[in-house]
C-alpha cells in the first residue's frame, strides 16, 4: 500500500508542467504563419490589426476544440493548406495571445 502511494506521488511529481491545449504547438512559428495567411481578411472585417475578431465580447470560440475547428475552417477558406502541425502552432499562438484556455 505504502509503495503504491509512493509511486503515485512520484508520478505526480514527474508529470511535465502543463502546457495548455496545444502542447505541441510553437507559438512563435504560429505567429508568423498567422501573419501571412490570416490577418488581412480579419482586418477587412473588424479593422485595426484584425485581432478584435479574437478579443471582441461576442467572439464565437469558447473552447480549445472550437478554436481548433475554427482554425481548420479558416485554414481551408484561406487556402493556406496548413498541415495539422501548423494548425497546432497557430492554435498555440492564438491561445497564448487571446483565448487563454487551460
Ligand atoms: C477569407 C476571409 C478569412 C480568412 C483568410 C481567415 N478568416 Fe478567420 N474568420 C473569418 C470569418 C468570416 C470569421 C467569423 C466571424 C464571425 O463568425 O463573426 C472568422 C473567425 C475566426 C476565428 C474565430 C473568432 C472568434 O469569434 O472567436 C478564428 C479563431 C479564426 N477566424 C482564425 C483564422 C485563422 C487561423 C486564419 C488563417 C488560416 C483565418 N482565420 C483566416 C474569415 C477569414
Amino acid at each position: 500500500m505504502k509503495l503504491i502511494v509512493m509511486l503515485f506521488g512520484l508520478l505526480l511529481a514527474s508529470a511535465p508542467s502543463f502546457a495548455g491545449p496545444f502542447p505541441k504547438g510553437d507559438a512563435k512559428i504560429g505567429k508568423t504563419l498567422h501573419g501571412k495567411s490570416c490577418v488581412s481578411c480579419h482586418v477587412s472585417m473588424v479593422g485595426g490589426d484584425g485581432s478584435a475578431i479574437y478579443s471582441r465580447l461576442e467572439r464565437k470560440v469558447k473552447s480549445p476544440q472550437q478554436l481548433q475547428a475554427r482554425i481548420s475552417g479558416c485554414n481551408a477558406n484561406a487556402g493556406a493548406n496548413w498541415f495539422p502541425e501548423e494548425e497546432n502552432h497557430v492554435g498555440a499562438y492564438l491561445n497564448n495571445a487571446y483565448y487563454h484556455f487551460k
